[in-house]
């Protein structure tokens, strides 16, 4: 079944298989939302039923919550956990600082504030998310509804006002309506090319009324794990100042890919 899987789902499932090594009994965990992180969720699901690790969850979305719960494991609130030991968690890009682009699934205000509540934070990615400069993948912006077209227009200025070139800005749809988040608000997805310094987009965003959050994660981010198709799979710290690679075996009868439905 395993050999049914694209290059991309390979690469992955074993940034997924390896990150959740990082999970350990008694372990309040943050579970991350994406194709990814539905991988994540998987192996750890794998863990629960067939090691009998004891882990609480909190997942960063519906989706995640839902698939949590149907491979066994036990789901909590934040607030029910109030700090984690780790969350793992997909993105749509990261730089060499482990700056994060994340927000693709529209869960980004989730994320963030699951992934500032935890000792550490793990981004499981294929090769492909890692760029030189961030902002090729638009940078969602989670605002409120109300008035979200003069929020729209405050960020069209605060991009000029930064200087920055391109500064498309398009609310997310779905199905002809704005999309809407867990929590209620919509996204808009700004079309930058490239962020020159997201530190200080990342502050100059949330000081516009009507920002709930932006998807820059600046100083979040602690390991990335990369998966390749062929099994590599590279950990860098960036604490530690260490990159090492591994192996990941895929079994082509793995159990976890009779249920892979994405
Ligand atoms: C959801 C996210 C995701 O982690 C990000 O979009 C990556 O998704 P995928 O693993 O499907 O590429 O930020 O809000």
């Amino acid at each position: 079944m395993s050999a049914d899987l694209s290059p991309i789902d390979k690469a992955k499932y074993v940034a997924a298989k390896r990150a959740v090594d990082y999970v350990h009994p008694g372990m309040k965990v943050g579970l991350g939302t994406g194709s990814t992180a539905a991988w994540m969720v998987r192996c750890l699901g794998e863990r629960v039923r067939e090691e009998g690790l004891r882990i609480t969850g909190v997942p960063t979305s519906t989706r995640t919550a839902e698939l949590a719960r149907s491979v066994g494991i036990q789901v909590v609130s934040l607030d029910e956990a109030k700090w984690l030991d780790v969350t793992i968690d997909g993105a749509d890009e990261f730089d060499r600082q482990l700056a994060l682009i994340k927000g693709g699934g529209a869960a980004l205000l989730q994320e963030k504030i699951v992934a500032t509540a935890s000792d550490q934070m793990i981004v499981i990615a294929d090769a492909a998310k890692e760029v030189a400069t961030l902002g090729a993948f638009p940078l969602p912006v989670e605002v409120v509804p109300f008035g979200w077209q003069t929020t729209k227009a405050l960020i069209e200025e605060t991009l000029e006002a930064l200087d920055v070139l391109n500064r498309d800005v398009t609310l997310r749809m779905n199905g002809g309506r704005p999309l809407v988040t867990d929590e209620s608000n919509y996204i808009l997805d700004l079309h930058l090319r490239r962020i020159g310094n997201p530190r200080q987009l990342a502050l100059v965003l949330n000081q516009i009324p009507g920002v709930v959050e932006n998807g820059l994660f600046i100083d979040i981010c602690d390991i990335v794990v990369i998966g390749h198709p062929d099994g590599r799979v590279t950990v860098r710290d960036i604490n530690e100042g260490t990159e090492r690679d591994d192996r990941i075996n895929i079994e082509p009868n793995d159990n976890i890919f009779r249920d892979f439905s994405d």
